[in-house]
Formats: structure tokens, C-alpha cells, sequence
């Protein structure tokens, strides 16, 4: 009994890690963007790990603090030496998440202030994390209540520092509404912000021509979840009309006010979908016809507000 246990135990940590890692690995793998036409650039290969990666400092850190009530409770030298050993595994994963991270946040496609907050607190939950682990090596090497207490309240800091980091990665990739949307609508009313503000001049939300307001409609419909306020792929949004005439990353300006033959934008919506440029990429529905003219008609009349 007493040599069958171990290797039990042993065996079913491997399990566990192995079932943990595929089901992490499986549905991330799917959410990769398939570019397979583009020149093979390193960053772009590794960026999309750290949506796999970021899932093992979290899960390790809530087993630890569940681990860590566990020895509260029952106090044992050997579940401590776990705890060491799954907060190393912390600290490792949290590494790579940070490092996966400085490379996905290339590109500058994110709202700028949200990945700034979610870099702070992300950086926030590594160093706590790490801090947590010399706080316990510390009380390994010489057990005593200070130690143990310093640890307990850092790794509740961890804890924190995960959730809001999390959450604003959430909203960086999938919006800020995305917990909330489908909420019961008191939860939603609870939570929404003051009315509108006064648009901005120059946003199209301030459209007051017919050609503005019909042009308006179609972007939010087909452009603005990849070019609007949460993200900015390829520096380009379609709300703002400064932007919308000078084009994004590429320089080449993307309205030409009275000339949609000279409007990159155009081009780009004109492409065949097989094309790498096409806009909307990705098989995303196109503009269809009367979406179209929509566009052309709003440039040759000058592309107003
Ligand atoms: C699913 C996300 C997505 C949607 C939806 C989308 N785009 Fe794009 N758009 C991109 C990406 C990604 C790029 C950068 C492409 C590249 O660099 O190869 C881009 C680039 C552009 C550019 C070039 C910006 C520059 O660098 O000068 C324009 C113009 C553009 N899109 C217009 C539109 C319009 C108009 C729509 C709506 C009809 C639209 N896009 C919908 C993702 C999207």
C-alpha cells in the first residue's frame, strides 16, 4: 500500500496536468487567425500563445490559495512543500504569459488605454506572484506565523491582480461589454454609464447630412468592431472622419473626398474576397451592393459630417 500510493498520486498528477493542457490548448488553438499568406514573422507565430499560456498562472494561483486553506486547516510540511512547488510553476508560467504578451501587444490594433491597464495589472499580478513565491521559500527555510501571513496576504493580492488584469484582457479581445451584454436588463441599466457625452468633432457620430447619417450606419455594421473605439486594426477606425481620410498604418489615405476612385477604402471593399486585403477580411460578410453605393455616394459628395 505504502509504495502503491505515490505512484498513484503521481500518476494522477500527470493526468491532470496533461487533461488540463488540452483543454486549454483545444479552444485556443481554434481563436489563432489563420494568415497563412503572410511573409513567416516570429512575432506573429508566438503572439497568439499568450491566450494559452495566460490560463496556467491563473488556474495555479486559485489551486494554490485553495491549497493554502487546506494547510491552514490541517497543517502539514508536506502539502507546503507543494504549495513551493506549484507557486514555482506560477512564477514560471507567469513569465511566459508576460513575455507572450509584450508580443501580442504589437501591432497597436488594441484601444490604447485599455492595453495599458491590462499591461499594469498584468505586470502587478507577476511581481506579486513572484514576491509570493520568496515570501513562502522564505518560510520553508525558516517556518514562522510573520512569514506565513506575509505569504497568505500576498497571494490574495495575486488573486486580485488576476481577476482585473483578466478582465481587461476580456475587453481588450472580446469588447467592454462582453460579460454584461445579455445580463437580465436591470443588471445592464445598474451598470450603464451616464448618458452620452457630446460627440467628439469630427466623429461621425455627430453625422448631421443624410450621406453621413446613411454612410454611419453601414460602417457600424460591417467595419467598426475592427475599427472603432475598442479596436484599431491597422491604426484605421471608422468613426473618426480625420482618420477615416487619412487611412491607417499603411500612409496610404483611405478617403479621397470626391474621388472614390482614388479612395483606397474602396478598393479594399471592392476586392475579391479570396484576397488578402479584402475588407472585411477573413469571410466576414462584404458590403453588398446598396452598402456599396452608400460609400461611393458619401465620397463624392465630400465625404461630409
Ligand atoms: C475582422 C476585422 C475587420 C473588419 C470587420 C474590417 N477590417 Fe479593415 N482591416 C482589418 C485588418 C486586420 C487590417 C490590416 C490589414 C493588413 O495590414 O493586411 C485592416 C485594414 C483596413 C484598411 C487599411 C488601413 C491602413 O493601414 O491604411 C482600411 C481602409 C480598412 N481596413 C477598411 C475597412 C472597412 C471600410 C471595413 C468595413 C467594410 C473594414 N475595414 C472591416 C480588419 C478588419
Amino acid at each position: 500500500m505504502t509504495r502503491f500510493r505515490p505512484s498513484f498520486f503521481r500518476a494522477a498528477w500527470w493526468l491532470l496536468a496533461l487533461a488540463g493542457f488540452a483543454a486549454v490548448a483545444a479552444p485556443a488553438a481554434s481563436v489563432v487567425p489563420a494568415m497563412p499568406t503572410h511573409p513567416f514573422s516570429w512575432t506573429r507565430f508566438l503572439a497568439p500563445f499568450h491566450m494559452v499560456v495566460l490560463h496556467f498562472p491563473i488556474g495555479v494561483v486559485a489551486t494554490t490559495a485553495l491549497l493554502e486553506i487546506w494547510v491552514w486547516r490541517k497543517p502539514s510540511a508536506e502539502l507546503r512543500r507543494v504549495v513551493q512547488f506549484t507557486m514555482t510553476i506560477a512564477v514560471l508560467a507567469s513569465i511566459a504569459t508576460m513575455l507572450f504578451g509584450v508580443l501580442r501587444a504589437e501591432g497597436g490594433e488594441y484601444q490604447p488605454a485599455t492595453l495599458s491597464h491590462h499591461r499594469g495589472w498584468g505586470i502587478a499580478a507577476g511581481s506579486s506572484i513572484f514576491v509570493a513565491w520568496a515570501l513562502h521559500w522564505v518560510q520553508l527555510r525558516e517556518p514562522g506565523r510573520g512569514a506565513v501571513v506575509a505569504f497568505r496576504v500576498m497571494l490574495s493580492v495575486c488573486m486580485a491582480c488576476l481577476v482585473v488584469a483578466g478582465h481587461l484582457g476580456g475587453s481588450l479581445t472580446h469588447g467592454t461589454t462582453y460579460l454584461t451584454e445579455n445580463a437580465p436588463s436591470a443588471i445592464r441599466d445598474f451598470l450603464s454609464e451616464t448618458p452620452e457625452s457630446t460627440p467628439a468633432p469630427g466623429s461621425l457620430s455627430a453625422a448631421s447630412s443624410p450621406e453621413a447619417i446613411a454612410v454611419k450606419a453601414v460602417f457600424e455594421h460591417k467595419c467598426i468592431a475592427c475599427h472603432g473605439p475598442e479596436k484599431q486594426k491597422s491604426k484605421f477606425r471608422v468613426d473618426d472622419r480625420e482618420i477615416l481620410l487619412k487611412g491607417g498604418k499603411s500612409g496610404v489615405p483611405a478617403v479621397v473626398p470626391g474621388d472614390p476612385g482614388k479612395s483606397n477604402l474602396i478598393r479594399l471593399c471592392t476586392l475579391p474576397m479570396t484576397s488578402d486585403d479584402a475588407m472585411p477580411p477573413d469571410g466576414k460578410e462584404p458590403l453588398d451592393a446598396r452598402e456599396l453605393m452608400t460609400v461611393v455616394k458619401w465620397i463624392q459628395a465630400g465625404a461630409p459630417l
